[in-house]
């Protein structure tokens, strides 16, 4: 995966030179690099703290559930040069970034969607090397299942960053993240790596997760 470590910093080429997208540090060596924030990427902190299965090459097609304004995705975007990046988010004040940023990356598909009802969109995102889930929903073990079925090709993976307060407020983090690994493995899904967050985000995990067809 093309992501740049240095120092303490992780960075990705620039696809869009002289372009910042949220006002991240534009460094220029050889090539344009965008300094790739953990504080507002949870990708980004994962990485840092040592994700090392997740593999994406420049033409991987992923579907991202909770897209927001396109922070993560425009990195993605980065390294998925010659990919696709379905972008899904719900809310359309939201999804005006977005959609300005997909004009400018023509790899980012932005889809006006609720992630719960992925047959809504099943005519126009494809099978995905990687779905990758942030909605920091109640229920977003079951949305992200849900799109996993759909659209995980054979060999993809999943990516579930979950925030354990948007699932429980008073229940302890650790044991909400036993509860949604349940789940999962109870559905038929196998966990790969798992990473917390910290100090990026607090009380939060990524589960890198695999379908057994
Ligand atoms: C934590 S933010 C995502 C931040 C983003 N992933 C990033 O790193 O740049 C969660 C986003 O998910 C969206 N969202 C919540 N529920 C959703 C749903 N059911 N379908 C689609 N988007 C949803 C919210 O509107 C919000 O923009």
């Amino acid at each position: 995966m093309k992501v740049y470590f240095k120092d303490s910093n992780i960075a990705t080429k620039n696809l869009t030179p002289k372009i910042s997208v949220y006002g991240e540090e534009l460094i220029l060596e050889d090539e344009e690099y965008r300094i790739w924030n953990p504080r507002r990427s949870k990708l980004a902190a994962a990485l840092l703290n040592g994700l090392e299965k997740l593999e994406l090459e420049d033409t991987s097609k992923v579907l991202y559930l909770g897209a927001s304004t396109g922070t993560t995705v425009s990195h993605i975007s980065d390294i998925v040069v010659n990919g696709r990046i379905y972008a899904v988010e719900f809310s359309p004040t939201t999804a005006k970034k977005l959609i300005r940023l997909s004009r400018q990356r023509p790899n980012i598909a932005p889809i006006l969607a609720d992630a719960t009802k992925p047959k809504t969109y099943l005519n126009i995102v494809e099978k995905t090397d990687l779905i990758y889930c942030d909605v920091a929903q109640p229920t977003q073990t079951q949305l992200f299942m849900k799109n996993m079925n759909l659209f995980c090709k054979e060999n993809g993976v999943g990516l579930l960053m979950i925030k354990a307060r948007s699932i429980d407020v008073v229940q302890k983090p650790k044991k909400i993240f036993k509860e949604q690994e349940k789940k999962l493995k109870e559905k038929g899904f196998r966990i790969i790596e798992k990473v917390k967050l910290e100090p990026y985000e607090k009380d939060h995990i990524g589960l890198l997760v695999e379908k057994n067809f």
